[in-house]
């Protein structure tokens, strides 16, 4: 836990007014929010608020025009090279559409989060430790995939491709989680499996995991804070039972 310097308060990720526009649409525009460490966090808003754009800023896929985001003292926006490589592997996305390498079965998908942590790139995907080999096993197990460890992700249902990509940012091992809509392509079932695996994350593993969601129920069920954004700016920040419909409706 860190202490930051704006409120006083011990905070993991401290983002401050940041903004980014493209063209003459403002996706960001001046957010500020701050997160503990572990906690389970769901972000809600309507489409185009800037869910995305914000984990991304957080993840530097995208650049944010102005603003800052200091992660335990560190100055993400300032990490450069082999700095800004491990940011990444210790800030985790998972997205909607899962980005699993198709070709390549469940585990080899899970291993690969291990090169990322290192930043070596495997000669041949085959060749992997014999360790990194069974910490994956034991992941997947854990994931309940133990079964299907072997078989090309392509062939996975949705939920298991999900669970997969989650097995792989352990493997990686993620401090905090940015979680880009993971069950927004899900059925009700594998939709809470899913969940269940990422509040298993942040209670087992203390991962930070921040989640877009297009449903407050599934916030209301997993999360221990929801966010709500509205064109670039957050709205509502306080416990799922306190986002009411009425704010709801309101905000998205
Ligand atoms: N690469 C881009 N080029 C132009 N405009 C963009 C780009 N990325 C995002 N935007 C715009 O920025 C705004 C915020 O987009 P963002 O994807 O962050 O919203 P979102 O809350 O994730 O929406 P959704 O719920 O539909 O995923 C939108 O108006 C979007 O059209
Ligand atoms: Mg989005």
């Amino acid at each position: 836990m860190w202490r930051t310097r704006s409120c006083g308060a011990y905070s993991l990720l401290e983002i401050t007014g940041l903004r980014k526009s493209y063209g003459g649409t403002t996706a960001l525009d001046g957010l500020s929010v701050s997160f503990a460490a572990g906690q389970m966090v769901g972000i809600v808003g309507r489409s185009g608020a800037g869910k995305s754009t914000l984990l991304r800023c957080v993840n530097r896929l995208i650049e944010p025009d102005s603003g800052g985001i200091v992660y335990g003292g560190r100055d993400i926006l300032a990490l450069r090279g082999s700095a800004l490589h491990d940011w990444r592997a210790e800030c985790g996305m998972i997205f909607q559409q899962f980005h699993l390498v198709d070709r390549l079965d469940a585990v080899t998908n899970v291993m690969l989060g291990a090169v990322r942590r290192r930043r070596t790139l495997p000669l041949l995907f085959k060749i992997f430790p014999e360790a990194d080999r069974r910490r994956a096993m034991e992941l997947l197990e854990r994931l309940d995939l133990a079964a299907q460890s072997g078989q090309m992700v392509r062939t996975l249902s949705g939920g298991q491709q999900q669970r997969v990509a989650i097995a792989r940012a352990l493997m990686q091992g993620v401090k905090i989680l940015l979680a880009d809509e993971p069950v927004a392509s899900l059925d009700p079932e594998n939709a809470r499996v899913v969940m269940e695996a990422l509040r298993g994350l942040q209670r087992e593993d203390g991962v930070t995991v921040l989640c877009n969601l297009h449903q407050l129920e599934l916030a209301r069920t997993y999360c221990d804070r929801v966010i709500g954004l509205a064109k670039g700016k957050v709205i509502f920040d306080g416990r799922p039972a306190e986002m009411t419909e009425r704010i709801y409706t309101a905000a998205v």
